[in-house]
Parts: C-alpha cells; sequence; structure tokens
C-alpha cells in the first residue's frame, strides 16, 4: 500500500471492497459468536463485581435494587441490574464514577454536554490500549491499513474524537496528521499538500471542507482521500450518497461516547456498508423500550443501552445512551451483531403539534431535493399556542428564482408526506447558515424567547 499518492488513488479502490486479511484481524475478531458469548459472560461478571466493590454509587444502586454481582450467571442476567443515566455521572462529578486510585488514571476526558456540569470520564493505561485495538479495528474495518495516512479532523481536547482517533489511527499503524477541528482554509491545504488516504472528521463539518475546496477552485474529487471515517452525530444514507459523490470517495460511520469510551464502540465495514458492527467483546449492547425500560429483542427499535465488558478505571453498568437504533445480526463480522444507522437521540426528537420529529428526517428530504445545499437548520418558535418549526435551507449559488420556489414547495410538501406536519421552508442564500466546526448544532430552539 506505499507509493505515492497518486499511485494509490489508482490502486487503492478495488482494494477496498476485499474482506479483511486475516493476518490483520486482532484476536477479538477471530472469536466465534459462541466463544465470544463465553467470554462476554465471564468479563460481565468481572465488571459488576469490580463495579459493586470499588464504586460507591453501583454499591448503593445494586442495594437498592436487590441484586448482587453474583446473580448475573448468563448474559440475559443483566437485565436484572438498574440502570446507570447520565444524571448518575453528573451526580458523582467530578471522579465519583471510578473505581481505582487516582494514581492509576492516565487520562481523563469530559463532555460538555449542553447543560449543566460536564461528566467526566478516566482511563487506565490499560483501557487507553483497548480504546485505541477498538479504534484500530474500526479503521481497518473501514478500509484502512497500515501506511495510510490518516487526516484527524475531530477536535483534540476534553473531546473524546480527536485523541480517540489519534491514538486508534497510530496503533494501526497509519501516520496520523493531527489537524485537530477549526482553520478551515488551512486544513483543505494540508489535505492537498499532504495528500492523507483517510479522513476522520464529522460529517457535517466534512461539508464546511468541502465548501472551502470549492472556494479555492479545487475539485474534490481530485484529492488523494479514498475513505472517510464520519461520527460523532447522527447522518442519514442521503448525506452518505452526498458525501461520496461529491469527493469520490467510502464514506462509513462510527460511533460511540465518551460514558463507554470515547470513538470505536461500534463502527461499519466498507465492503458492506449496512450499519455498524458493536465490538460485543468490549461492550455489551442490548435495546430497551425507552418508557417501559423493557428489553427489546434484536430487530426491534429502542433506546441503546451499554455495559463495558474491560474497562477499569470506570467501569459502566446499563447505560442509557438516549441513541435510538435496533441490533441485527453480523454480516462482514459475523461474530458482531451490527446496530443500524442511529436515527437520532431521544433528546432530538421535537414534538411538533404531537407529532415525533427528527432533525435527521428533514436532512433525508432536504438532501434529496434539487437547487438546494445540504445545510440546513430548523428553528423552533410558538406562536399563540402552537409550536412552529421553519426550515430554513440554502439553495445552491446557480439556483433560479423558479428553481428555489420549487424547492420550497418539494420540502414543504415531502415534510408534510413523509414526517406528517406542516413547517414552513425558507430558501436563503449561499453561504448564509453558520458551518459546523465539528458537532453541528441543527436546531434552534426560540420557543421561550
Ligand atoms: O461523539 C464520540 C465520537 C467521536 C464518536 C468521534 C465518533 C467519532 P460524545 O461527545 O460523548 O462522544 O457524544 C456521544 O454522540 O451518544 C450519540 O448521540 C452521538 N454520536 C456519536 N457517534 C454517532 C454516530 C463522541 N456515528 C453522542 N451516529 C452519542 C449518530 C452519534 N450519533
Amino acid at each position: 500500500m506505499s507509493g505515492s499518492g497518486t499511485e494509490h488513488h489508482r490502486n487503492g479502490a478495488h482494494r477496498l471492497g476485499e474482506p479483511l486479511p486475516a493476518d490483520l484481524r486482532d484476536s477479538g475478531e477471530l472469536l466465534d459468536r459462541r466463544e465470544l458469548a463465553g467470554l462476554q459472560l465471564r468479563r460481565l461478571r468481572q465488571t459488576l463485581r469490580h463495579a459493586y466493590t470499588n464504586v460507591e454509587f453501583y454499591r448503593r444502586s445494586f442495594d437498592t435494587a436487590g441484586v448482587s454481582p453474583e446473580d448475573c450467571r448468563t448474559l440475559a442476567d443483566l437485565a436484572r441490574f438498574p440502570f446507570t443515566t447520565k444524571a448518575d455521572l453528573r451526580d458523582n462529578y467530578p471522579f465519583g464514577m471510578f473505581a481505582v486510585p487516582m494514581a492509576d488514571v492516565r487520562r481523563v476526558h469530559a463532555s460538555s454536554g449542553t447543560t449543566g456540569r460536564p461528566t467526566v470520564v478516566g482511563y487506565t493505561e490499560n483501557d487507553l490500549s483497548v480504546w485505541a485495538d477498538v479504534v484500530a479495528r474500526s479503521i481497518r474495518a473501514a478500509g484502512g491499513r497500515p501506511g495510510h495516512k490518516v487526516h484527524i479532523a475531530y477536535g483534540y481536547g476534553l473531546f473524546t474524537g480527536g485523541l480517540g482517533a489519534h491514538y486508534g489511527a497510530e496503533r494501526a499503524g497509519c501516520t496520523v496528521i493531527p489537524a485537530s477541528g477549526g482553520m478551515t482554509a488551512r486544513q483543505v491545504q494540508i489535505i492537498r499538500d499532504f495528500e492523507p488516504e483517510i479522513i476522520m472528521v464529522t460529517p457535517s463539518y466534512m461539508l464546511t471542507l468541502l465548501d472551502e475546496f470549492e472556494r479555492q477552485g479545487i475539485d474534490p474529487r481530485s484529492t488523494s482521500l479514498r475513505i472517510g471515517i464520519f461520527g460523532a452525530e447522527p447522518w442519514t444514507e442521503e448525506m452518505r450518497r452526498e458525501i461520496e459523490e461529491r469527493l469520490d470517495l467510502h464514506a462509513v460511520d462510527i460511533y460511540g461516547l465518551s460514558e463507554v469510551i470515547g470513538p470505536g464502540v461500534s463502527a461499519e465495514c466498507v465492503e458492506t456498508k449496512d450499519g455498524l458492527h458493536v465490538w460485543e467483546d468490549h461492550f455489551y449492547p442490548e435495546v430497551v423500550d425507552p418508557f417501559s425500560d423493557e428489553n427489546l429483542p434484536d430487530g426491534e427499535s429502542g433506546e441503546l443501552v451499554f455495559t463495558s465488558l474491560t474497562k477499569e478505571a470506570m467501569p459502566i453498568v446499563r447505560y442509557r445512551t438516549r441513541d435510538l437504533t435496533r441490533l441485527l445480526p453480523g454480516t462482514a463480522r459475523p461474530a458482531f451483531r451490527r446496530m443500524e444507522k442511529v436515527t437520532g437521540r431521544s433528546d432530538d426528537m421535537i414534538i411538533l403539534r404531537g407529532v415525533n420529529v427528527f432533525p435527521t428526517q428533514i436532512e433525508e428530504i432536504v438532501l434529496r431535493t434539487p437547487a438546494v445545499a445540504p445545510h440546513f437548520q430548523l428553528e423552533l418558535t410558538r406562536r399563540g399556542r402552537m409550536d412552529h418549526m421553519s426550515v430554513r435551507v440554502e439553495c445552491r449559488p446557480d439556483a433560479t428564482p423558479e428553481q428555489r420556489e420549487a424547492a420550497a414547495a418539494t420540502i414543504a410538501a415531502g415534510v408534510k408526506d413523509g414526517v406528517g406536519v406542516t413547517v414552513a421552508v425558507e430558501i436563503v442564500p449561499p453561504d448564509t447558515l453558520e458551518r459546523s466546526l465539528g458537532k453541528l448544532r441543527r436546531v434552534v430552539d426560540a420557543r421561550n424567547r
């Protein structure tokens, strides 16, 4: 896989679809489903014991629920244990959820959240190594190979995206370009000059970079990039198509959350692009009904819940992610179940005059509409006692007034038919909506202004 960027450009594409060679798989990937289940149960029991013995929060929460770690005799017994929520992490701010002495914690990260105290997470040396392993596995699943250059434009800092991707890419034997977020014009320059094959970035910031390529008069399809590993926010199949077409690369999804480890909890395989394989030897997934809290069988949609299986510094038991998805059988990595692309968080759900609306539903409609750009924003206002939503969409620079009008009508009708609510659609000039520098804020809630 060595050689100049252009050589790789010519040769790289067909190699991407090939199955991962056995010598690039790690020991976890070589397990079959039965071996995996045995390993999971052993690790689960250790985790429950570790959490119960070393974290006061878990001791109290298990005692209150009347369960002890020994009650977990099968994987299904996990359902008897209490959930952990973001509020529990906040209540134990900053280090109350840690299960090892502070001297054994090598790093902390924190997620800001929208309100209140951040949630703080910690890692031992071994945790950092497991994290690098699962991100490396995710990069290989995306088609990344030793010797590839990886441009990392996830933010570095307390956010887990940048540093999580960084050590994973190094572990995968890649050359890291630690660009972090921001300074968009310079990122484009670096991509041109350093010729990375892979980019890791939020899909919304990828759009910002795409616009910058075009602003500088560079055809984005002409760059060295072959693979984009996008995550940290929801994105749709329509967005995948948009990005793949405009950049001529393979766009795959990576998922994770700080509380569970960071990026690399699950990832898509480039050969199938059919949802994200959960790295189940380290993270045990369940899906529950968000209202009744009951476990749902595989195939049914609900809220994703995770239990860590190997974490030392901050084991997490039945963490309510608020992310909505369903579990499906493995394909490209048969031992691991897949999770469907996350359509949104229960927190992002807008209830508009009784109808549930997710920003991703609007994204699908906007991206299917001709003459508009993939940049849109949702604004919620109150008119009298009624909630009202406006969809602001940028038109493409060459759109005629007739095309703009037609686009507004198409989007309004699409939302009415597809989602079941009436919204106002405003087509705004190019370059007027706020651009993403990381995770994009899609919804402006002006209802209480
Ligand atoms: O966003 C970790 C990450 C960094 C994942 C880089 C992938 C790439 P947090 O800041 O703690 O961690 O936010 C976690 O982001 O619960 C989801 O709601 C959302 N999220 C993350 N990845 C995806 C994805 C990182 N691929 C929260 N699709 C999660 C949809 C995602 N939502």
